[in-house]
């Protein structure tokens, strides 16, 4: 598994010897709760997570802060487990590190001592890709994140938002089968965001990806999801699962425009009203 460009295990193919067909259930949370030590008390931080993520398909997760939408990815690539219930991948309980899964967190992690295109080629190196390819392509994914002219800098040579770009194309250079991206646009100018939303989406769709997303912004969870958990509460609970019926090939461009995706918008924002109000208040 790589964690946010982290490799954990190493794997000469990290797809699983047989791909779930389109559709099936490949990620499943049931009925699970998480709780942790917090000052020698144990205190729930999600409970009565049922909710299931299929093959092919990109689940965006939106809730108030410390709602539990970290802890639900960090369960899914077996970081750890749930104090209750079960969480499944591809059928089977995820026990130890989930070596199909690439998992960008909130940290880079990035390594200090490459460069940005030495960190985006690990994994090619680390699956035994000759040099010339494995450049060829790190240079492809560094033109695609818009780090061109920084491919021989360090990582304390660059801003939060460019770690971040370096951390996601070390992740797609990974090409895990699915994956867990924790507000991987952060800090990113519009342009930018926008060119990578739609690499994801394109990514999942044509190679058949699946996706957990974790965002705060109620528009990009519209936009990138299949479907949207929607989180409320501390501890946090899945209030609702918005079905997003816009087609798969979709045009994050023109989107905007189209009538369908203001409705759900409105519908998103509307929901989580109430939240907003109480962490604005907080
Ligand atoms: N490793 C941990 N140890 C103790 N508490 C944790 C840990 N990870 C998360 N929490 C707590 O669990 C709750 C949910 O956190 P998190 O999953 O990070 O929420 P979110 O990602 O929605 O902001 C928070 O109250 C947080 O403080
Ligand atoms: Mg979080």
């Amino acid at each position: 598994m790589i964690v946010g460009g982290t490799v954990h295990t190493l794997h000469a193919d990290p797809a699983p010897a047989s791909r779930p067909r389109p559709g099936a259930a490949l990620i499943e949370f049931r009925d699970v709760a998480k709780h942790f030590f917090v000052g020698g008390e144990l205190r729930p931080a999600v409970e009565n997570i049922n909710l299931e993520v299929r093959s092919g398909e990109i689940v965006t997760l939106v809730g108030p802060s410390g709602c539990g939408k970290s802890t639900l990815l960090n369960m899914a690539a077996g970081m750890f487990g749930p104090t209750r219930g079960t969480v499944l991948y591809a059928g089977r309980e995820v026990g130890a590190l989930n070596h199909s899964v690439g998992y960008m967190t909130q940290q880079d992690h990035l390594l200090p001592w490459r460069s940005v295109l030495d960190n985006i080629a690990l994994p090619l190196e680390l699956r035994g890709e000759a040099r010339d390819r494995r450049v060829a392509r790190a240079q492809e994914l560094i033109a695609m994140v818009g780090l061109g002219g920084f491919e021989m800098h360090f990582p304390s040579q660059l801003s939060g938002g460019m770690k971040k770009r370096c951390a996601l194309a070390r992740l797609l250079a990974y090409d895990p089968e699915t994956l867990l991206l924790d507000e991987p646009f952060g800090a990113l100018d519009a342009q930018l965001r926008i060119g990578l939303q739609m690499e994801i989406l394109r990514i999942v769709r044509t190679l058949g990806k699946t996706a957990l997303f974790v965002t705060h912004d109620l528009d990009e969870a519209i936009a990138m999801g299949h479907r949207c958990a929607v989180f409320e509460g501390r501890p946090g609970r899945i209030a609702t699962v918005m079905d997003i019926d816009l087609p798969a090939e979709r045009d994050i461009l023109t989107l905007r425009f189209d009538a369908r995706y203001v409705e759900l918008t409105r519908d998103l924002w509307t929901r989580m009203a109430p939240s907003l109000g109480a962490e604005a208040n907080r």
